[in-house]
Order: C-alpha cells, then structure tokens, then sequence
C-alpha cells in the first residue's frame, strides 16, 4: 500500500512504521491515523512481525494533533466524527509497539506515544500536553494517561502550565523507560524491539496483555488474571522449547504456538 503521511519497512520481524510530514512536524491529521492504522493492522496480521516500532524525526517524533484540521472545527463536529476515538485503536494492537521518540512529543505525539507499550527516549527528547496554550485541553488520552504513568501532582503541572519535559524528567518521572544518545535511537529501539521478535509471541502477547490489565482492575483480579494466563502457558510448546533449552544449556527455537 503506497502510504503520504508515514513510511512503513520490516526489518527482519520488526516493522517499522516513520511518521513522515515533515513540514508539519508530523503533526497527526486524519490521514496520519488512518495511515499508521493500516500499517499497524498489516503488521499485526503478518505472521512474520514479532514486534513494532514507531518513530518521528529527529527533530519531531510529532507536535500535536493537526492544529490547522482543528481550528475551523465546530463541535458538532467533533462529536458526530467522535474526534480522536479512532487512535483508540491503537490500544487494540496485541503484539508489542514500542515508541522511539526524538524531539517534540507534543499534545496528541505525547499522547500516541504514551498509547504505546513503552517509550524510549533520544536526549533531545521533549514531553508535553500544551493543550491549553490554544484554549483547549488534551483530548487523545494526556489528562487520564499521563496522570497514571507520573501521578497527579506532576501530570496536573503538565497540562495547566503546558511546559515541556525533558528526557531525563521524563525517565526520572517514569514516562519513558530509557533514554539514550540522539544518533543511537533507532538502532537502540529496533534492537530492543528485535530482542522481543526473538521470544515466543502469544508469551510476549500474554504478558503485555497481562501488564496492560493493571491499569484496568484491581490488584487482586489482576494477580488471579495473571496467574491464570500463567497456568495457560503450560499448553505453549514454546514454554515446552524455552525450558527445555535451559535444563539442556542450548538457545531455544521459538516456534511461537
Ligand atoms: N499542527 C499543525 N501544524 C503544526 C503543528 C501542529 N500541532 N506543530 C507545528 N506545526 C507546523 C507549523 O505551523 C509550521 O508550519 P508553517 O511552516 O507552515 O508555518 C511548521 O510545523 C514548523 O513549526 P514551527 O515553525 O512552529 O517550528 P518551531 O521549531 O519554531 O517550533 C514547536 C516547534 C514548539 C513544536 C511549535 O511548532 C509548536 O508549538 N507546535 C504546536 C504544539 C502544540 O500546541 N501541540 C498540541 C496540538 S493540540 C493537540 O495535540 C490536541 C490533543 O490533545 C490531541
């Protein structure tokens, strides 16, 4: 599929999917949706893709929703096309998506980001939900995810003041998992996301569906979902494989069933 706005590649079982509107700043417009819609949904039906990864520029990984889309929008608008709701879809994608992220992270690329499973950081990295520097507040997630991954205090800072974090805040306050040198992002995410892609995929499946069922229940319900998809493992010929190839000292061959 021949795609504007984003440039999708494997590399081995990784898909690589480059937000690509660089005027823009890769400011997320409705094609841009539809686009890395369609190219996570292809690389989640392709057997051979373990895990994805989703990338800007150096100087962007994107600047916000589309600020040009939105100015002349009514809210009827808004509603009857219930604006944003399609990014929803992204939470849907069961194999790993990992956000590889250098320069501005701003409003809705803070946002898509954070739909991702975790976030690693260039240094030049920069956060933010200035949302409200345009008379409006975070509408793709910001006020509800961003106050689960750096509480309240530091969450309410972000989208009252829309200052911007740096990378190091952003690891110290555990918005992204790691944070490495500019000119080694992409080589540090695709290794991270070819070191998933290695493992059995329904395990790596099950455990992101397992760590994502935390935000959504309690601890109890979530320590008895956990165990039970544990106990479920024990029908994987890859937990057969996995601990077999460590009693007998040799790499495991996944063969992901
Ligand atoms: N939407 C549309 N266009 C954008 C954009 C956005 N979010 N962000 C940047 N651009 C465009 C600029 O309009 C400019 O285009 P022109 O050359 O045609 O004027 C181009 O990208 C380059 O931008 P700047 O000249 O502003 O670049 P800079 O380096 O001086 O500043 C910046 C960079 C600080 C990121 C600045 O562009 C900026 O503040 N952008 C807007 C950030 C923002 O407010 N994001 C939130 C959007 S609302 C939202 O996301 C709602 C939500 O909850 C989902």
């Amino acid at each position: 599929m021949a795609y504007e706005t984003i440039l999708v590649e494997t590399r081995a079982r990784v898909g690589l999917i480059t937000l690509n509107r660089p005027k823009a700043l890769n400011a997320l417009n409705t094609t841009v949706l539809a686009e890395v819609m369609a190219a996570l949904e292809a690389f989640e039906a392709d057997a051979g893709v373990g895990a994805i990864v989703i990338t800007g520029s150096e100087k962007a990984f994107a600047a916000g929703a589309d600020i040009k889309q939105m100015q002349s929008m009514s809210y009827v608008d808004a509603f009857m096309a219930d604006f944003f709701a399609g990014w929803e879809a992204l939470s849907r994608i069961r194999k790993p998506v990992i956000a590889a992220v250098a320069g501005y992270a701003l409003g809705g690329g803070c946002e898509l980001a954070m739909m991702c499973d975790f976030i690693i950081a260039a240094d030049n990295a920069k956060f933010g939900q200035p949302e409200i520097t345009l008379g409006v507040m975070p509408g793709m997630g910001g006020s509800q995810r961003l106050t689960r991954f750096v509480g309240k205090s530091k969450a309410m800072d972000m989208c009252l003041t829309g200052r911007m974090m740096d990378a190091e805040e952003a690891e110290r306050s555990g918005l992204v998992s790691r944070v490495v040198p500019a000119g080694e992002l992409i080589e540090e995410a695709l290794a991270a996301a070819t070191k998933i892609a290695s493992f059995s995929l329904p395990a790596v499946m099950m455990a992101k569906e397992a760590v994502n069922r935390s935000y959504e229940t309690t601890l109890s319900e979530g320590l008895r979902f956990e165990r039970r998809v544990f106990h479920s493992m024990f029908a994987l010929d890859d937990q057969t494989e996995g601990m077999s190839a460590f009693v007998e000292k040799r790499t495991p061959n996944f063969r992901n069933r």
